[in-house]
């Protein structure tokens, strides 16, 4: 299968005389940071904006052009932020907004944007609109979320992405929906009250000065309009929704949501929206980034997919195909707070470790913009936690029977100090475990060491930076027998990313130079190369 494949032009290089001026974000590199588990500022076991904000220079160092910090607000602490109490505040944990404020101007000096999350398609059980409305039925809050009168039976068939049904009741019998956990109600997007209030927490951060915002569950906030029952019974995951949830997700009254907040934004120039969309239908995700809406929706199909080069080949020329046609970047992403790390979903150990680092290769050198969660550069697993030690409501809804997130959140190891340099010397525990032998993985171990995956992202981000071939331009994705090859073109020549996702040694005939290698171990090959199985590298053209 060989597939020709374009997208847009991308942002011109520093330096690049006479390109075109082209938004910053279309090939940016944004770091994920899950601020309660990145660097904890003030000792109490739980990463803050002060901790973030101290490791700033880290990330200039590394290479990224943008952060990307998850919810920051007070909360009810039912879902790792999600369930938020006040949009326009800082929960205590973190900071105030004076850091906030200070992240933003300390990330500028140092060259990085910083973008929030926000979260429009449920507050907090705690949030005053809702505890206004379990109070009094007849409150103009209770017309902001969905509620039902009291009967034997819930409303309609829908089932909660976390587990059970996606209706609970109120203390007087009513029945409320939550599509996540019951501490996160669903708000109604009908009411126009919901609508105001969220742009006017969008103006409070952006006159603040952050670079815009990553939208939470961006394919939600209306549902069918008469809450009629999904087609069918179903058991959903957090990703890759279909038509058995034609209901509850992707109604086209959303759209006009994201009209209104890209007009917003139009109004802070340099800033952006990048919408969380999991739907299954790549065509349906790449809708939501038409060009009046947000700027990107994020591509989780290579997230999902297995260490097979068809699934590979597949998820790239499908998320190109799909952006291409309505004008945007894709968002790549490899790795999130709510998916196992790389390194164990691709097979765990030696292996698993060698397909994140050739993985890494691959996000990194297709075009458009590309999303890293904290920690995937230190080629972190999957962590083990105790099970009394487990926060995530997955884990607690299903009884045990989905394992949950909290493995791919455990604090970030920073040096081989006692605490791993996560809070400051004689803190408290951090909030969940760190595993024993976590040091391997610190950052000041893998900071000078020529054969870390620490230094190979760091090396991968200053050639994306310095090739304009690599991150934008066009891409040519062809899949031969296990051995996946993005051919990248921009001015300055082309370059290929061939990645052996086979069994075998697999040579790659007539390179010019080698760029970069996920492994010490390619070889020369006559005029070819001897790639081994499970690592990529990126050549020029012959
Ligand atoms: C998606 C977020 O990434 C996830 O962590 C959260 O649980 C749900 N949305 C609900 O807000
Ligand atoms: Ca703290």
């Amino acid at each position: 299968m060989t597939r020709r494949l374009s997208t847009a032009r991308t942002a011109p290089r520093p330096g690049a005389a006479a390109a075109p001026a082209s938004p910053w974000w279309r090939d940016a590199v944004v770091y994920q940071v899950y601020l309660r588990s990145f660097a904890d500022g003030n000792g109490d076991g739980i990463g803050d904006l002060a901790g973030l904000r101290a490791r700033l220079p880290y990330l200039a160092w590394l290479g990224v052009d943008a952060v990307w910090v998850n919810p920051h607000y007070p909360s009810g602490g039912a879902d790792g932020g999600y369930d938020v109490v006040d949009h326009r505040a800082v929960d205590p944990d973190y900071g105030d907004v004076a850091d906030v404020e200070a992240l933003v101007e300390d990330a500028r000096a140092l060259g990085l944007r910083v973008l929030l999350d926000v979260v429009p398609n449920h507050s907090s059980d705690q949030h005053p609109w809702f505890r206004r409305a379990l109070a009094d039925p007849t409150s103009p809050e209770a017309g902001r979320y969905h509620f039902a009168p009291p009967s034997e039976a819930p409303p309609n068939n829908w089932r909660s992405l976390f587990g059970g049904p996606a209706w609970s009741r109120t203390p007087d019998g009513r029945w409320y929906l939550h599509l996540f956990s019951p501490e996160q109600p669903d708000l109604n997007w009908r009411d126009p009250a919901v609508a105001a209030d969220f742009e006017d927490s969008l103006r409070f951060w952006l006159d603040r000065g952050v670079s815009g915002f990553r939208v939470d569950v961006a394919y939600g906030l209306f549902k069918d309009a008469a809450l009629r029952d999904n087609p069918g019974s179903y058991s959903p995951t957090l990703f890759g929704h279909g038509p058995e949830q034609a209901m509850t997700w992707d109604q086209p009254e959303v759209h006009d949501v994201w009209r209104r907040w890209r007009a917003v934004c139009d109004e802070y120039p340099g800033t952006m929206l990048v919408g969380e969309v999991c739907l299954a239908d790549l065509d349906r995700v790449a809708r939501y980034s038409r060009p009046d809406e947000l700027h990107q929706s994020l591509a989780f199909r290579l997230l999902k997919s297995s260490w097979d080069a068809a699934a590979f080949a597949e998820a790239t020329t499908g998320a190109l195909d799909a952006f291409g046609r309505v004008g945007a970047p894709v968002s790549w992403v490899l790795g999130n707070h709510d998916k196992d790390r790389m390194v164990s979903r691709f097979g765990g150990g030696a292996v698993g470790t060698a397909r994140a680092r050739a993985a890494a290769l691959l996000l990194l050198a297709l075009p458009g913009s590309a999303y890293v969660y904290a920690g995937d550069e230190l080629g972190l697993p999957q962590a083990h936690v105790p099970e009394a030690a487990r926060q995530d409501p997955i884990f607690h809804r299903s009884g045990g029977a989905r394992a949950g997130r909290d493995g791919c959140r455990v604090p970030l190891p920073w040096n081989t100090a006692p605490g791993l340099g996560f809070s400051p010397a004689g803190a408290a525990d951090p909030w969940l475990p760190v595993p024993a032998g976590w040091e391997r993985h610190a950052v000041s171990r893998q900071a000078g060491e020529g054969g870390s995956t620490l230094t190979l992202y760091r090396r991968a981000l200053a050639l994306r930076k310095a090739h304009p071939a690599l991150g934008s331009g066009a891409a040519e994705v062809s899949v031969e027998d296990g051995l996946l090859t993005v051919r990248c073109t921009g001015a300055g020549g082309a370059v290929r990313c061939v990645v052996n996702m086979g069994r075998s040694t697999r040579l790659v005939a007539g390179p010019g130079r080698v760029l970069l290698a996920s492994t010490s171990r390619v070889r020369s090959s006559g005029s070819s190369l001897a790639l081994p199985p499970d690592s990529a590298v990126w050549v020029t053209e012959g």
